[in-house]
């Protein structure tokens, strides 16, 4: 694993409960951290730097209050893009907190790593082409997010085979899937391709201790992966949208022209219901405890199943593979 060890040996499955707009919030980091999954948010959920500030100290202390607990990373989630006011405001935030890993996102990764990398902290920067792979990792990125087609939000276009066999040779550290996981068969998936973590959002938003509505969570469990649909109306470039919001909200879905990303934009739409082509491993709301459990149960019925190949017909693989409902 490219993931150093003190990380990983704090970690039950190799995974992100990925950063989501109007989701992730303290309780569904806390929650996530708690089962050995790596909790991550986006900064500009909290409403002010000063918000943001109080959940960091309440994270800390409900997880970790004298700093010896072995927990799951927390992992603060920057969107780097020239619009975000209050990019420095927030910075200079994680700093003060000591965080021991940033995610950063919509832009550049280049103006916030020597401030990250004085405190220690590793960066990850989510990448969508070979481009910006290499605009990462010139700017000395610790890890990449590789988002590829079909993933929640803000999608990348790239075919996750493709992509994580183009990265691995260009880069020995951290690579996170991010798109199309939704259970833990497509987990170890990800890992014999070279990736070494997940990405799980859309996965995450049917729990309990997410921040979403129940009408948005309700229509997670109802969507099919046909329910999905690109559009640039969120946040100015393409993102995965359910077809329930989209005519809830009463207008046409616009042509898929990028206008270019606008933070201001993406937050006044934040009622928005995104999902990405794992809805269709969503079956119900749970809570994370139980989710967690349910991915562990399948990822070792996965990796068993894997290491029987061979001995075993085709059909056993097919059936042990699906454990939706576990
Ligand atoms: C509702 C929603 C909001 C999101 N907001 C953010 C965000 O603020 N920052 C970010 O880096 N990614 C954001 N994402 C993308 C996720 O971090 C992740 O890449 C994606 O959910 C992975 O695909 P999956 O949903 O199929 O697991 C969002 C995704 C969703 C579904």
């Amino acid at each position: 694993m490219a993931v150093p060890d003190t990380l990983s040996n704090r970690l039950t499955l190799p995974a992100i409960a990925a950063p989501m707009t109007s989701v992730s919030g303290p309780d569904l980091v806390i929650a996530a951290c708690r089962n050995g999954v790596i909790g991550a948010f986006p900064t500009h959920n909290a409403a002010t730097t000063r918000q943001l500030d109080a959940w960091l100290r309440d994270i800390t202390a409900a997880l970790n209050p004298d700093g010896t607990a072995r927990i799951a990373p927390v992992a603060p989630n920057l969107v780097v893009h020239r619009t975000n006011d209050r990019l420095r405001e927030d910075l200079d935030c994680l700093v003060r907190h000591g965080v021991e890993l940033v995610i950063t996102s919509v832009g550049s990764p280049q103006p916030v790593i020597a401030p990250l990398h004085a405190i220690g902290c590793r960066v990850f920067a989510d990448v969508s082409s070979m481009a910006h792979v290499r605009r990462a990792l010139d700017a000395g990125v610790d890890g990449l997010v590789l988002l590829t087609a079909g993933a929640g939000g803000q999608t990348g276009w790239a075919n996750p085979f493709a992509f994580v066999r183009a990265v691995r040779p260009h880069f020995d550290g951290p690579i996170v899937l991010a798109g199309g996981v939704s259970d833990g068969a497509s987990m170890l998936a990800a890992q014999v391709l070279g990736a070494d973590l997940v990405y799980l959002g859309t996965r995450f938003i049917a729990t309990t201790e997410s921040s979403a509505g129940d009408d948005y969570r309700a229509a997670l469990v109802e969507s099919t992966l046909d329910d999905v649909r690109l559009s640039t109306r969120v946040g100015g470039i393409p993102a995965s949208l359910l077809t329930a919001w989209l005519a809830l909200d009463d207008e046409s879905p616009p042509a898929i022209a990028a206008e270019g990303f606008q933070q201001d934009r993406l937050l006044r739409n934040r009622t928005a219901w995104s999902a990405g082509h794992s809805v269709a491993g969503v079956d119900a709301i749970t809570s994370v405890d139980e989710l967690v459990r349910t991915l562990t149960t399948q990822y070792e019925l996965a990796r068993n199943a894997l290491a029987g190949f061979g001995r075993r017909p085709a059909a056993d693989l097919i059936s042990a593979d699906a454990n939706h409902g576990l």
